[in-house]
């Protein structure tokens, strides 16, 4: 379905270390967790794994360490067909999140950056070049790195979406006339400080962030609830479909590969946005992060 578009994702690499418990600690209290694994992860990683599993040619740019991680990672990516030339190995320590998540399969992320904070933002735009027509970007490495690369890429015409996690504030002033802006509700209130509760405010953010990035899309994803679109004046909500909660890491990195795929092939932004919402409920359904993302065969069949 995706197979002849050529994709690009620059992004954070992580090893996660994931532990399940019923109920998350208080301060100064120990829980007992009921299991844990290592899973390969990171937010530029997952999107590629996203973007790939749907049959995209992907190249991921990003760095990790030649250190035991790095090496895992890099095996991961190959394994799934993600060209890793354009990742460097000179990190002094590869990324690491630890992440975790209570009986109801909501979870809590501390992230250690180590080499995706030490990516070069010139090195990494300049593997963005007219091979590509679809760049992926989110906030989880340096500042400069995001902007040097959707500016690149718009410059040359490649259509770019912007996946704004995890929450911070953000220049967004300086990447202006992205295709799609997409945080989820915590991001919303980070970037705008609204928190998108309701119609009302979800058209105000979305406005403030139309205002800001000139993006032409702006796409908040709102868990259970599904997503918005803003184009500038019509403000459409697309309900979630549902779904039994598993585990909801990497929710919003599957719903962005899918729908940045489906708004390339179709042009249609409310196609695309049921896309990504597919994609979400098949992720939330299931354990971990990149093991979640879904085939182009399943979001058919779904
Ligand atoms: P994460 O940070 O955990 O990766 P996120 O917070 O960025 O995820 P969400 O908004 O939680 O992203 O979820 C992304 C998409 O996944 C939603 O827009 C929706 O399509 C789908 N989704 C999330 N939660 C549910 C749910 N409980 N039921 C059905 N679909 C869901
Ligand atoms: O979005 C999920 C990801 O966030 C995890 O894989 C973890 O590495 C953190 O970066």
């Amino acid at each position: 379905m995706y197979s002849n578009i050529r994709a690009a994702v620059a992004g954070s690499i992580n090893m996660d270390i994931i532990l399940n418990m019923q109920r998350v600690p208080d301060v100064g209290e120990n829980v007992l967790g009921t299991s844990y694994g290592y899973a390969c992860g990171g937010k530029g990683a997952n999107q590629a794994v996203g973007l790939a599993r749907l049959g995209a040619k992907t190249k991921l740019i990003g760095k990790v360490a030649a250190d035991a991680n790095g090496e895992k990672l890099l095996v991961n990516l190959r394994k799934n067909n993600i060209d890793i030339s354009d990742i460097s190995t000179e990190g002094t320590q590869s990324g690491m999140a630890a992440i975790i998540i209570d009986g109801e399969g909501k979870n809590r992320i501390v992230v250690y950056e180590g080499a995706n904070a030490e990516i070069i933002p010139a090195q990494a735009a300049e593997c963005i070049d007219e091979n590509i027509d679809l760049l992926l970007v989110q906030f989880e490495t340096k500042e400069e790195v995001v902007i040097e690369c959707v500016n690149r890429a718009i410059s040359k015409g490649i259509t770019t979406v912007i996946d704004c996690g995890p929450a911070k504030q953000f220049s967004l002033e300086k990447m202006q006339g992205a295709t799609i802006l997409s945080p989820n509700e915590s991001e919303t209130k980070a970037l705008t400080g609204i928190s998108p509760d309701d119609d009302v405010s979800i058209r105000k953010a979305s406005e403030v962030l139309f205002e800001r990035s000139k993006a032409r899309y702006i796409v908040l994803k709102l868990g259970s609830r599904g997503c918005s679109v803003f184009d500038g004046e019509n403000l459409r909500i697309m309900p979630a479909y549902e779904s039994k909660v598993v585990d909801t890491t990497a929710a919003g990195d599957c719903f962005t590969a899918a729908m940045a795929l489906e708004f390339l092939r179709s042009g249609d932004i409310y196609a695309a946005c049921d896309m990504g919402n597919k994609a979400g409920s098949i992720a939330v359904s299931r354990m971990g992060a990149e093991s979640s993302m879904p085939t182009a065969k399943e979001l058919i069949d779904f």
